[in-house]
């Protein structure tokens, strides 16, 4: 299939453009390269360097790269800064995907797994959370990725359009053999900043909140492999149908504390990881992880890194190996 993955030089992104070149697709990779990097797109992937904006560039690629399918990672997605900076949320997420799907519509491609997230959910009223749960987010990004869930629905209604909008939870970990791996910039995300620490690049990790009603009192989240949520994303393309939208969550069904991720980072760099205790930060739910028994039971998906030192541990292969990132 001729797949066009956006965002493909972000870090799932990437990894989504690796799997299917691995599986033996034609695939296509836009990115504006506002966040993502080059060297992340693997090498067998067509690589246009445009932004989501440019409807006209955009479905020149789509047409010239005779496009069946479109995987959509781009996205700006630092919660914080969406409340600061709340327009350019509306109009990256929510602005430049309806280019897109203008782009789409024009160069008839009726397929797209669309990149929703478990912020969506807001502050869930029950643990493990369902798909059903009402979406109240509690923030621009969160609401930005449930107003293009809403779009895609009503397009899928009047277009025929075949969509998925898997709902993330906290995706971790890098590509099994090494090649590419996690580079955010500014980093946000817990096991990469940790491993951040350990590599010597950061004094020590702001722990926010250690008197949350949970085990250790500090905040619990589900850590999904990012290999086994892109093979969910192959999974959920195969089941695609004309004018419906899937809708699952994607989880491993386990939450783990933060002291619990330390801990892990700890035993799998060997290093002493230094912690600074801070107070809560506004907006953090106590916990948070998935019941992801939709899609294992509809669709077979079920994830294979259950191991949450097996999950770091991959991480911590590309860290060591690139202290400096996709720089060097
Ligand atoms: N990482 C997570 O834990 C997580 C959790 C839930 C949801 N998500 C969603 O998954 C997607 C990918 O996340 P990520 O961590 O890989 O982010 P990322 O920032 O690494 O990747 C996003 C990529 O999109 C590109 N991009 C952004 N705007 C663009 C535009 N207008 N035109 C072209 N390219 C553009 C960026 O340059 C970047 O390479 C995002 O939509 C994010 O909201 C991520």
């Amino acid at each position: 299939m001729n797949i066009c993955v956006v965002g493909g030089a972000g870090y799932i992104g990437s990894h989504a453009v690796k799997l299917l070149v691995e599986k033996g697709h034609a695939v296509t990779c836009i990115d504006n390269l506002s966040n993502g990097h080059s060297a992340a797109v693997d090498p067998r992937a067509a690589f246009f360097v445009a932004d989501l904006a440019n409807t006209f560039q955009i479905i020149d690629i789509f047409q010239k790269q005779k496009i069946e399918a479109v995987m959509h990672f781009a996205a700006s997605a630092y919660v914080g800064e969406s409340v600061t900076d709340p327009r350019k949320y509306y109009r990256n997420n929510v602005s430049n995907t309806v280019s897109m799907l203008d782009a789409m519509h024009a160069a008839h491609i009726k397929k797209l797994v669309f990149s929703s997230t478990c912020a969506t959910y807001g502050i869930p009223d029950k643990m493990p959370m369902t798909e059903d749960l009402p979406q109240r987010p509690i923030n621009p990004y969160g609401e930005s990725k449930l107003m293009v869930e809403h779009i895609l629905r009503d397009v899928a209604k009047a277009e025929g359009l075949a969509f998925a909008a898997p709902r993330y939870f906290n995706v971790a970990g890098c590509a099994p053999d090494g090649s590419i791996g996690e580079d955010h910039r500014p980093e946000t995300h817990i096991i990469p900043v940790l491993l951040n620490v350990a590599l010597g690049k950061k004094s020590h990790m702001d722990l926010y909140g250690t008197d949350y009603p949970t085990k250790d009192g500090t905040c619990v989240r589900d850590y999904i492999h990012v290999w086994d949520l892109v093979e969910a994303h192959v999974v959920l393309l195969e089941a695609l149908q004309p004018g419906k939208g899937l809708f699952y969550n994607l989880g491993v069904g386990r939450g783990y504390s933060n002291r619990e991720i330390i801990d892990s980072v700890q035993r799998v760099t060997g290093k002493q990881i230094a912690i600074k205790e801070a107070p809560r930060r506004p907006g953090d739910p106590p916990e948070l992880y998935a019941l992801p028994a939709k899609i294992e039971k509809e669709l077979g998906w079920k994830a294979r890194f259950t191991n949450l030192d097996e999950i770091v541990r991959t991480a911590w292969t590309w860290s060591s190996a690139h202290p400096r990132g996709y720089n060097g």
